[in-house]
């Protein structure tokens, strides 16, 4: 072989294997095309080694020549190799599109429980009135529970609190322990620690011993509510347990103080409202009578501040406590107590 065969030969072969490269449409054509021409037994390798057989002195035309070819062939492999490669990714990612309009899996979320928001609507209703909200004890001394309330150990009406004492003593007296049976023990630890002006509401659990009924559960929240100062009359109490009234169950609530005792306070009021649904004309909720009894109240008994350390001829106050899973129960027509406390998500999720 002269060397001008082998070179044109060669020019030949790269006409070919690139006019070949330009029509292959995918990665296994390109990879046959490779070892056809590329490989260790390839056209253009076996071309390169018969090269040998032109002697020494003629070989250089035809070695410039297959140098090109080699290096033209490889570096067009190396183009179309990426841009096939592309057309793959591309391809693939067509296929493997997500839809991104189908509606996506809902979400669960949780909800406040009942009681909760019945607890931060009748706290903040309060806040616009500027009460502050504190906390207390749920195991409590027999001290702030009845004794500094004016009810002392034989108290007839330590009935009206069935208690659940705690097998404990405190630790500083060995004094009995009880679960609180309403939130008023605060009113004692909160004015022994302030000074007059004093008004808060104390949001919190209370426990009594006691058959559960659909309106008596043995555990059960209050919100108890304390404002003491020089020159508070039971028209303040009157005002702001109005307010509080129209605040949560509409502008239109009519509100009446009948009597009522409560050993802590003198004179003890029980404070109604007209019926939100019938308006007062009698139906299921008001049990036909047109009001309903929403919370006990009262002018703090001058004891209870004597007790605490407050001249009780420089200030008066009033007190006030009411059930939230009552109030709960009223707004949302529940009708047994005891679903609040079920854990049956059945009840829950409908807040
Ligand atoms: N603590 C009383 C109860 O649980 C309610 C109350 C509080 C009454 C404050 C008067 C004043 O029944």
């Amino acid at each position: 072989m002269t060397t001008k065969d082998a070179t044109s030969n060669l020019r030949e072969l790269q006409a070919q294997a690139m006019s070949e490269l330009g029509a292959l449409r995918d990665l296994s054509h390109l990879e046959e095309w490779r070892v056809s021409y590329l490989g260790r037994k390839g056209k253009l390798t076996q071309t390169l080694r018969s090269l040998g057989e032109i002697p020494p002195e003629q070989r250089r035309e035809a070695g410039m020549a297959g140098n090109e070819a080699k290096q033209a062939l490889e570096i067009a492999y190396g183009l179309r190799l990426k841009e096939l490669e592309e057309a793959a990714l591309a391809a693939k990612l067509q296929q493997e599109r997500l839809d991104i309009t189908l509606p996506g899996w809902p979400v669960l979320s949780g909800s406040l429980h009942p009681t909760t928001s019945i607890v931060r609507e009748v706290c903040a209703a309060f806040a616009t009135m500027g009460f502050q909200v504190v906390e207390g004890p749920e195991v409590e001394l027999d001290g702030y529970n009845f004794e500094k309330l004016n009810i002392p150990k034989d108290h007839p009406a330590r009935d009206m609190w069935n208690t659940l004492w705690v097998d404990h003593t405190d630790a500083n007296g060995g004094r009995p322990m009880l679960l609180r049976t309403h939130t008023s023990p605060m009113q004692a630890r909160i004015m022994e620690k302030t000074k007059p002006p004093v008004r808060v509401v104390v949001p919190g659990k209370c426990y009594r011993y006691e058959a559960t009924d659909a309106t008596h559960e043995w555990h059960f929240t209050q919100v108890e509510g304390l404002a003491v100062d020089k020159g508070i009359t039971l028209a303040d109490l009157k005002g702001t347990l109005y307010e509080f009234a129209r605040i949560l169950f509409g502008q239109d609530r009519k509100v009446r103080f009948r009597c009522d005792y409560f050993p802590f306070v003198e004179p003890g009021a029980e404070m109604s409202m007209d019926c939100f649904l019938c308006e007062g004309k009698g139906c299921r909720v008001c049990k036909h009578t047109g009001w309903i009894e929403i919370l006990g109240a009262g002018m703090v008994h001058p004891k209870v501040l004597e007790g605490v350390g407050y001249d009780s001829n420089t200030y008066t106050g009033f007190a006030f406590g009411m059930g939230m899973e009552r109030m709960a129960m009223l707004k949302h027509g529940i009708e047994d107590i005891r679903l609040f406390y079920a854990n049956d998500l059945r009840f829950l999720k409908q807040f």
